[in-house]
This record gives structure tokens, sequence and C-alpha cells, in this order.
């Protein structure tokens, strides 16, 4: 391996964000430069020194891949060291474009014999591309991986067992890997996305021989400590565990030559099933070909199809069933030609031939949620064709009751707010901590959300205390701590209903640095936690050291970690996914997860009137299907798309803060930027830094309070002189058709997803050089008064910003009376109150009006929620008093848009007679 460090030296190494990056570069290099050689370029001894290097390097990495194999891989090595350069090039490229296409998987790819021209070299191999649909007709491929020490005979000869296993029925078709060790096992998991099944035999090593430090890297986040010392006979379960922590979706099997009732005791939840010292490879055959068709399977999909293949007659309201309307139409064919006869066939309200109900499913509907609740690990999940905006509508109507006390932070979306006026709930609510700097919030450090709780429970309101709701992760992509606010929270208030809204997360479960801040993989954690032996010891310790603690001293309850008492503890987990802002499905498309312990006897009666409530009685079926699809494709390659989406996040960032021009106008934000050090235990700075390359986040994601989603990327932009919006709308849209959904003063938020290419990144970057490059030019132009100019915009997008307010309180006459005032507000009294106009007045931001009643003590109530454009959360909500800073904010904000505002007439408030009036009720 001497020899290589020519190519890759330590430091280049550690600018790789992950193996599959290394490796597509590395037979990209070898591609370049075999056909070099080939071609009777220069340096010929020089680049078969390089060939020979890059070969040493894919060796150790190729083991973990099916494609192109251990054989082949072997011919390449005798191949060059026979110097046939010509045939090693020829192969090497097709190879390497079979692994970038994906080709491999949809056909066999032929590497020996010459290729005839450039073209049929370069696209890889025979014959013509396929069309999408032909692909769609192939069997899906994927990759089973099998640990266990075997000679190269015995995997060839195991290798051919299988392959003579296959039946022309069988859905899928797939290729196995062999690794000799547990270490092998984790990185082939975490590497190769392809696997889809993982046979763990009983003989296989614990160590990995392996160096490679990309390769090596997967290990540290598995945490097996103190492995050395445990009985090899353990090793199996072990690495079960391991690889369902990292890929719960892969199916496992394990062989063992124990007591096979025993072991499946112990492994029941994580295996598949497990065979006793078994070398029936046809039994093994079919439930690996059996597992993969089991989350292959879309029930409502599937049924929808077969629904529009039938002949019927439609005799119902729905003219646009099976395109009668469009088909005879003189006017309106267009729509038929734009979208095709499939979804008009496809558009039905029927509810029986072999169809299902939403409203009440019994069928196929409710099979394809069920497979969803075990893709996303929840007890129960409900689809919702309107969006998440209904979906936190349903989940608040189902659990809170007028007059419960719910906390909120103060910047989640709309329909929060809308929904807690729906509900009558008495909103607490509780403000993120500022980024002033870039204008815009973060989230709710936990110390305010336990000060709020425990000053309720001093004044004597816990009991009606219902919920807590929290957006994770926030629009910016600030993620919580949620196993973490869950114990807290739930030490104080056992019984506390959790909303988390995941709106922007639902990508997150198939990550494993991300599922363990999602709600539902927190709440199935935590279960199990507090009904363990070791964490009754963990409270017993905790009640010793709090035994003497004033209930009412709240500084000496926030300064420590709360734990809460495992007998009286109840999980209940609620999570909303908009699956069509991340994820596959047509727009609309949303899940509520629950994982509840009181779902059943508590709220599944309240939960189906809330559903019945906000759901259409004629939902979209072509929605309810990309669902079902949508989930299909997160339990086959879910973790492979997120990976991806990581990568390309990585690598934008990483352009963009080492290319020089780049530098000058434009800055990624850190976790550094975005979270405050208190909430940074870790101490990590950055996801990459130019001295380092990629840090560790793992370390970072299991501890600190918060942490930031790569894959959304706010770019800096104070620098160009120009707002966020003027950024957005005359740069990136009017002149180069990038469109982006969020901007602040001095920011523009790019949002990568599991759709965007390498391609897209490139074209991103290319765009923002070619930005960087005109800038550079207009701003050598100018005349010294023009720079003046820019250097003043310069400094009001970057100096002159608006402090950003917190809530200031609720009116007296919007808090319950009868009982200590308190932090919480009635808004949906206010809300009605000013559906009489007489009630309300209107107060012009523009003079000093506002100023000179606040100054003669006058409180001025919002009657409104008056919501600007950015941030998109309510400034004032009804009942609010407006304070200065709230007005000065306003005053100062440049944003076209301010829901709730008229500027033509000013704020919407309450008059003072309204007020008096409502306070003598
Ligand atoms: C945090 C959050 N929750 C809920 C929603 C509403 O989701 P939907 O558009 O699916 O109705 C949004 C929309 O942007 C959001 O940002």
């Amino acid at each position: 391996m001497a020899k290589a460090k020519k190519i890759y030296n330590q430091q280049s190494l550690s600018h790789y964000y992950n193996a599959s990056q290394f490796r597509i570069d590395t037979w990209n290099k070898l591609k370049s430069t075999t056909r070099q050689i080939a071609n009777g370029g220069t340096n010929r001894e020089k680049n078969i020194e390089k060939v020979r290097e890059l070969l040493a390097y894919l060796a150790p990495v190729e083991i973990y891949w099916a494609f192109p194999g251990s054989q082949v891989f072997q011919q390449l090595v005798r191949d060059e060291q026979l110097e046939e350069f010509d045939l090693l090039a020829n192969k090497v490229s097709r190879i390497a474009s079979a692994l970038l296409s994906g080709e491999y998987r949809r056909k066999h790819i032929i590497l020996d014999g010459a290729a005839e021209t450039e073209a049929e070299r370069d696209s890889g191999i025979e014959s013509a591309p396929y069309t999408s649909f032909d692909r769609a007709r192939k069997r899906p491929y994927f990759e089973v991986l099998i640990v266990d020490d075997l000679t190269n005979a015995q995997a060839e000869s195991q290798r051919a067992a299988l392959a003579g296993m296959r039946r022309d029925e069988d859905r899928c078709t797939y290729a196995p890997i062999f690794v000799p060790s547990l270490d092998d096992a984790l990185i082939a998991v975490s590497f190769n996305h392809s696997i889809q099944s993982v046979v763990i035999r009983f003989n296989f090593d614990l160590h990995s021989e392996n160096g490679l430090p990309v390769l090596s890297k997967y290990l540290r986040d598995t945490k097996l400590d103190g492995i050395d010392d445990v009985d090899s006979s353990e090793y199996g379960i072990i690495l079960a565990d391991a690889i369902s922590r990292i890929r719960p979706e892969v199916d496992l099997f394990l062989v063992t030559d124990q007591s096979v009732e025993d072991v499946a005791g112990r492994v029941g939840k994580t295996c598949r099933r497990v065979f006793y010292n078994s070398e029936d490879f046809f039994e093994l055959h079919l439930n690996i070909v059996r597992g993969v068709e089991d989350r292959y399977k879309t029930p409502f999909f599937t049924a929808l199809k077969t629904y529009s293949s039938k002949p019927t007659g439609v005799f119902h309201a729905l003219p646009i069933s099976r395109g009668k309307s469009i088909i005879k139409s003189h006017w309106i064919q267009d729509m038929g030609e734009f979208y095709g006869i499939n979804i008009f066939l496809a558009e039905t309200s029927s509810t029986s031939g072999g169809l299902d109900s939403l409203l009440e499913p019994s069928g196929p509907i409710k099979e394809a949620q069920d497979l969803a609740s075990r893709a996303f690990g929840s007890k129960q999940t409900f689809f919702a064709t309107n969006g998440t905006s209904t979906c936190n509508k349903i989940v608040v109507q189902a659990l809170v009751r007028p007059d419960d006390i719910v906390l909120v932070d103060r910047d989640c979306h709309k329909s929060h707010h809308y929904g807690m006026v729906l509900a009558g709930a008495n909103v607490v609510y509780l403000d993120s901590y500022p980024l002033s700097e870039y204008s815009m919030y973060g989230a709710v450090p936990l110390k305010v959300i336990k000060e709020s709780l425990l000053k309720l429970r001093s004044e004597g309101k816990l009991d009606r205390v219902k919920m807590l709701l929290l957006t994770n992760c926030t629009f910016d992509g600030v993620i919580y701590n949620v196993q973490r606010v869950m114990e807290e929270c739930l030490a104080i208030k056992p019984d506390l209903v959790f909303l988390w809204d995941e709106a922007w997360f639902g990508f997150a479960r198939f990550g494993p640095t991300y599922r363990q801040r999602t709600a539902m993989f927190s709440a199935a954690h935590l279960r199990e936690r507090y009904k363990s032996e070791s964490y009754r010891e963990e409270y017993t310790r905790y009640q010793d050291e709090t035994a003497d603690l004033d209930p009412d001293d709240h500084e000496a309850w926030l300064s420590r970690r709360l734990y809460p008492d495992p007998d009286q503890v109840r999980i209940r987990a609620y999570a909303t996914q908009s699956t069509h802002k991340t994820l596959t499905s047509l727009r609309q498309g949303s899940m509520i997860h629950v994982h509840d312990q009181d779902f059943k006897s508590k709220v599944e009666e309240s939960f189906h009137e809330a559903y019945m409530t906000h759901t259409s009685t004629s939902p979209n079926y072509q929605i309810l299907a990309s669902l079902d699809v949508g989930r299909r494709q997160v339990e086959l390659e879910g973790f492979e798309l997120v990976q991806k989406q990581v990568e390309m996040a990585m690598v934008l960032r990483q352009t963009v803060m080492t290319h020089p021009q780049l530098r000058k106008f434009f800055r990624i934000l850190t976790v550094g930027d975005m979270v405050p050090a208190e909430f940074r235990e870790s101490g990590i700075q950055s996801y990459y830094d130019l001295e380092q390359g990629w840090n560790d986040i793992w370390n970072a994601w299991e501890i600190d309070e918060f942490c930031l989603d790569a894959t959304r990327i706010t770019l800096y932009v104070g620098q160009t002189g120009m707002d966020g919006d003027t950024f957005k709308n005359k740069v990136l849209m009017d002149k180069y058709g990038i469109q982006v959904n969020k901007t602040s003063r001095n920011s523009v938020l790019f949002m990568t997803n599991i759709g965007t290419t390498r391609s897209s990144v490139a074209y991103l970057i290319e765009v923002l050089v070619k930005i960087a490059n005109d800038l550079e030019q207009e701003i050598e132009d100018m005349s010294p008064a023009e720079r003046r100019i820019h250097e003043l915009k310069v400094k009001s997008v970057v100096e002159d910003l608006p402090p950003l307010p917190d809530f200031s309180r609720f009116h007296d006459a919007f808090r319950p009376s009868g009982e200590l005032p308190g932090d919480e507000g009635d808004s949906r009294t206010a809300f009605f109150l000013a559906y009489d106009a007489n009630n309300c007045e209107y107060m012009s931001l523009g003079d000093r009006s506002l100023d000179d009643a606040m100054e003669a003590g006058r409180d001025v109530v919002s009657a409104s929620f008056i919501i600007p454009y950015p941030p998109g959360f309510p400034i004032l909500v009804p009942g609010q008093v407006a304070s200065m800073e709230i007005i000065e904010f306003l005053r100062k904000l440049d944003v076209k848009e301010i829901h709730g505002y008229r500027p033509e007439l000013g704020l919407r408030v309450f008059t003072e007679e309204a007020i008096q009036h409502q306070m003598k009720r």
C-alpha cells in the first residue's frame, strides 16, 4: 500500500465524505488512466504504476459488492500483470459506466470482447439503451450478504447453489456477497445499500483485516463496546442486533448451531427467521425472496391498478372517471394528452370492487397503512390526503379539550395556531433561541420547556397540561434531542403527550444518524428503557439525590437532569409528516404516526372523530396510491437515497467552503453558526473543515441538545449586498431558474432531497460561481460613489437587523379567570371576538398613534394573526398584547407579504371598549 500514497494520502482521503464517493472516483481514475495507457499516451510507466495503486485501493473496497465481483476483480489484476492494457481499459470502462448508471442491476454486463465504438464504450456495454418502461418490467435486483468465514472455493460453490434455486416465478433476483467477519458485515451493510438480506452463520471472526480509513469509519458508529470479551457463540446475536440498528428494514436470517428455540426467543424482534445448522438452500432462497416481496408489495396501488383495468359503467358523480368527460370533449382533449389515460382510469370514488374507504379502512388502504406503520416504526399510521396542515389539526383535536393547556413553539407552522383556536386550548407559547445575526429563530431550549412546566406545576395546573408541540426539524434544519426532551418533560408530567411536527423529517427514519432523533424511534427506545432493570437503578439513584429538593425551587430542578418514574410514565408520541415534502408522494400526501400507550384506551374514538372532522369524503386515490408506493421505496431504497442525499449536501458544503471565488461572497452556515455553543456539548463547529476534512458527527448527534440537518443548506449572502428575497427572486429565479423556498434577511435556504443529483449540485455551484464572478466585475467597475452605496447595502443586510421579538403576553381578558394568571392564553375567544367588526379598529404603523397609545398606558391587543413571510409564523396572535419590540420589528421588516396585515389600514386591534367588556365576563 506504500506506493499508493502518491494518489491518496491521509489528507486527500479524509476529504472523501464516504466510501461510495471514494469508490466511484477511484473507478473513474482507473478508467482514464487505463485508457491513456491503451491509447499509447505519454508517461506510460508512471501510469502503469498508478493503475497498480488504484487497483490496490479498490481491492478492499470491492469485497463488499457483488458487482463486478471478486472473480472479475482478480482478472483485472491479472490483466494488469500481463500488461493487457487494451483489454483492461475496455473492461474497466464498462465496469465504471455500469456502476455509475446502475445498469448492472438490470442486465448482465458483458466485459469480454472489444467495444465497437467510442460511444458504446462510454455508455457501457452492448445493445440499445432500455426505455424506462423496459426497466420497470425487469426483475428488481438486490444483494444478499452472507457472513461466514469461507474459502474462495466454498464461496463459489454456495454462490452456484443459490443461483440454482432461482425460479421463474421469483419477483426479484439477487447476488450473494461473502464476508468473513462481524466488522466486515457492519461495513458492508453501511456501505453497500443494495444489500436487502443478511444471512448470519455461526463461524466468523470478529475483526476485519481491512484498514482503509474510509471503510473503518463506518465501524465507529456501531459502538460494540466490550465485544472482544464476549463468547464467540454470541457473535451472531450481537451482529443481528447491530445491523437492525443500522438498517432495520433489512431481512436478517440467523443460522445457528445452538438450541434454535433459545436463539429464536432472543432474536425474535430482529431476525426474520432462525435456521438450525441448515444447508437447505432452497428454503433460504424462498425466505430471501419472500422477505423482499413483502416490502415490495403495495396493496392500495395494486388494487387501484387492478380496478382501473376492469371495464365499469360509471353512474355516479365523477365525470372525469375513466376519462369520459375528457376523451369526448371538443375542447379539453389536451388535458387527456398531457396526463395520459391511466390517471383518469384510476379516478374513482368507489370504495368497493377491491378498493377501500379512507374513512373506514378495512381492505387495501388499511393494509397499506399497516405497512407504512412497520416502515416508519409506529404503532399506528394514518394516511392523509390534504397535507400535514390537516394532520396537525386532527391530532390536536383528538387529544386536546377546551381549556387544556398546550405548550407550543411560537414559530411553529400556522396550522397549529389555527388548531389551537379550533380546539379551544389554552396556549403557552415557548420562545426559540434567536439567531439575530441571520434574522431567524433556532428551536426551543429544553430549559425553557422545563421552566414552563415547573411554573405550571407550582401554579397547580399540571393536571390541565396536555401536550407539548414542537417542530422537528425546523424549517432551517435545527433538530431537537427528542429522547432527552421527552425524558425530562416526562419527569415533570409523566403522561404528557408529544406532538412532533416532522413535516420536513419524513426521510429521517432511513438514515441511522437521523433516525435516533425521530419521534417514533425515540418513543420505542424510551419505552424499552423504562422497562429495564438498569433504568430502575438509575431512577433510584435520582430519587435519592432529589429527595430533599423543594419542588418550587425551579433553579435547582433546572440545573440538573430529570428522570421519569418508571411506574408512572406513559409514552405518548405523535408525529405528523409531509411525505410529499421529503419522500415520494404526490403533493398533499402526508402521514400521522402514533406511538401512544393509551391510544386504544383513551384516544381511538376521539381520534376517529377528529379524522372525520378534517378528512374529505372524496379523498384523492392517486395521492393514497403514491403514499403506498413511497413506502415501498423507502423500505427498499430509503437507506441509499438518504445516504446519497446527505452526500450531495456535503459535497455542496465542501465546495462552497473551499472554492476561492465562492468564499469571497458566500458562506454556508455551519452547525456552529446555527446552534449556540451552550447547546453543543460535543463542541462540533462544522461538519467539514479545511484542515481535518470531515468531522465525526455521530457523537454530536447523540449528545448535543441541538444539531443541524446537513441536507438543508443555508447560504449566507450578506456580502453580496442583496437581501435574501432579492437574491432569491432577481438572481436565482429570474436569471438561472433556480427555485428556493425560504429566505431570511441575509440568507437563502437550499434544500436537497432524495432526487438531488450530482449534476444538479454541479449546476448550482456553476451558477454561484457565475454570480460571484459577475459581482466581482460589477464591484471593480463601480465609481467611488457607487462603491459607497454598495458598502452601505452590505452593512444594511449584515448589521442593521431588527432584533427578533419574543412572545409578549396574552392580555388578561384572554387568560382563564378564577385562578392564578399564568402564561397560558385563550386565543380562541380572541379569535371569535374579532368576528364582530365593532370590536376592532385599525392602528397605523406609519405614524405615532400606536406609540402614543402605548406610552399613554394602553394595552394594544391584536385581533388577528399577523404572519410575515418570511419568517412565516405569527409575530402577533389574537389576544396578544403588542410590545414596542414587536412594533419596531414590523416596521423594520422589508418583506412584501405580511398575512393578516393591511398596510393601507394598519394593525387590526381590539377597541378598548371590547377589551373592557371582555374583562368583565
Ligand atoms: C413545520 C411545518 N408543519 C406543517 C406544514 C404543513 O404541511 P403541508 O404543506 O403538508 O400541509 C409545513 C409546511 O410548510 C411546515 O413547514
